[in-house]
Parts: structure tokens; sequence; C-alpha cells
């Protein structure tokens, strides 16, 4: 029976990650990390800081020298660049926003459409600006992105710098959406929000998983990530320590004693 669950799951997978190894120099950041993610549903990584969570996402996205597989919609594309795999669907966003400071909002989000045109293999089915050509059509892909993410049109036209910090958090999100996405990997998206922002930002993240994308999130917050993933997957030390349902990692001693019941 479990051995059939775990068969299913992985039949849905839409990126499976195999023995995923990071070496920094002499310092193993991650050993032998292995999981998967499918469509709608929400992975969670947690686990203290210096796990190596980050790296996993460095070495999913070939962004960094690493050992193991990635296969995306079962394709082995372990070689594949960075860049390439984004064109594929695989995007990420960065624990620090990263926008073009001198460009407005708007203009950001046009560049991510832009940017996404200009990929040959454009991921989405349901974005209907999909064909869009014009510049005025990429502005109003843009505007109606944004809106998607929750980002008022007061903001639009103001530089990212000088918009409230929980609406950057979204917007990074969104520019990393783009026309669409299959696999989001977020790191740590809700660095920073508290209250109100960051159940905006759950919001978006559940309405995502009811598109059918597949999401993996590092999160610090535990009642966030406890709240939303369908799985969570617990990285101490660099190697794998417990994976399983919010509430079975919620009871488990080693997570309890690694990390939950730590003061961070
Ligand atoms: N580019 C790098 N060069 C050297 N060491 C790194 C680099 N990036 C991360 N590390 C180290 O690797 C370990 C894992 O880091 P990281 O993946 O950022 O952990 P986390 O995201 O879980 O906080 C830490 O000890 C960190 O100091
Ligand atoms: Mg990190």
């Amino acid at each position: 029976m479990h051995a059939e669950q775990s068969q299913r799951s992985d039949a849905n997978a839409v990126l499976r990650v195999e023995g995923l190894t990071v070496q920094y120099g002499a310092l193993v950041a991650l050993h032998n990390v292995s999981w998967s993610a499918s469509a709608d549903q929400i992975l969670g990584i947690i686990g203290p800081n210096g796990a190596g969570k980050s790296s996993c996402f460095a070495a999913v996205t070939n962004a960094v020298d690493r050992r193991g597989r990635v296969f995306l919609d079962k394709i082995d594309v372990s070689s594949v660049r960075t860049f390439d795999l984004a064109s594929r669907g695989l995007r990420r966003t960065f624990q620090q926003n990263s926008f073009f400071g001198e460009l407005t909002v708007l203009q950001n989000a046009v560049s991510a459409i832009v940017r996404d045109y200009s990929t040959s293999l454009s991921t989405s089915l349901l974005m209907p600006w999909r064909e869009a050509a014009t510049r005025r059509q990429a502005e109003l892909a843009a505007a109606e992105l944004l809106d998607y993410f929750g980002i008022a049109s007061q903001y639009l036209h103001q530089l990212p710098g000088d918009i409230p910090y929980g609406v950057q958090r979204l917007l990074s999100v969104a520019l990393a959406y783009g026309t669409g996405a299959k696999v989001l990997l977020l790191d740590e998206p809700a660095a920073g929000l508290s209250g109100g922002d960051m159940k905006k930002l759950a919001d978006v993240l559940i309405s995502l998983r009811r598109r059918k994308l597949a999401l993996v999130v590092i999160e610090h917050h535990m009642d966030l990530i406890m709240s939303i993933a369908d799985h969570i997957v617990m990285i101490d030390q660099g190697a794998m320590l417990a994976t399983g349902t919010p509430a079975e990692i919620q009871r488990d001693p080693r997570v309890v004693e690694a990390y939950l019941g730590r003061d961070e």
C-alpha cells in the first residue's frame, strides 16, 4: 500500500530531484537530498539557518556545482542550464528581492512578460496574453499579472523600492511567475512579513496551487508553511532529517529537537 502510494505520487511529480549534493570547498552544504513536487501541491522545505535550503534551490536550478539528478515532467534536465530551465517553466525567487530598481513596478512586470515571450517554449496554457506581440499588449498583460498577485494599481507607476515591503515580496513572486510557470521555487517568500501581508501571500500561493502549479516553498514562518503545505521536507545540516505531512512533521521528535523547539 505504502509503495503504491509513493509510486502514485512519483507518477504525478512535475519535478523530481534525486541525490542532490552540493559542496563549497570542504563544506558539504547539501548531502543526498531527494524529493518530488506535484502539480497542485505545495511542498514546504524547512530547516534551521545554514541547513542547506537555499543551496538546494541552487542545485535544482543548476546554478551551482552539484551532484544528483533533476527531472522536469519526467525528462532528465540535469544538464539543462538555469535560463533554459526557466523557459521550460522551472522558476525561482531569491531570499532577497531583486528588481530593476530604476524601472517602475509595471515596467518590471513588462520585462518579465517580454522575457517569457522571447523564450521558445512558453509554458502557460492559461494566460490569455500568451500570443501578445505588441508593447501595449505586454503592458496590459503586465497589469493583469500584477492584479492577479494582488498588487494594487496605485503602485504600478512607482519604483519597487518605494512601495511597501509586503507588496515587494508579492512582486518578487509575480515576476518569477511571468507568463506562467510549471514549478515555482520560492525562497522564504514571507521573510520580514507579518499579519495581513502574510495572509495575502498565503492566499496568492493557494491560488497558484489551484492553477495546478507545483510550488516548493522554503519558509521559516512555521504557522504559514504548516497551514498551506501539503507535504514538508525538513533539512538539517545538509541532510534530509524528516519528511511527511505538516501534522506528521510537527509531532516528529527529531524535528522538534532539531528545529521547532529551538528559538530562532
Ligand atoms: N556560495 C557559497 N560559498 C560557500 N559557502 C556557502 C555558499 N552558500 C552557502 N554556503 C554555506 O553553505 C551552508 C548552507 O547554506 P544555505 O544553503 O544558504 O542554507 P539555508 O538557506 O538553509 O540557510 C551554510 O553553511 C552556508 O554558510
Ligand atoms: Mg537560505
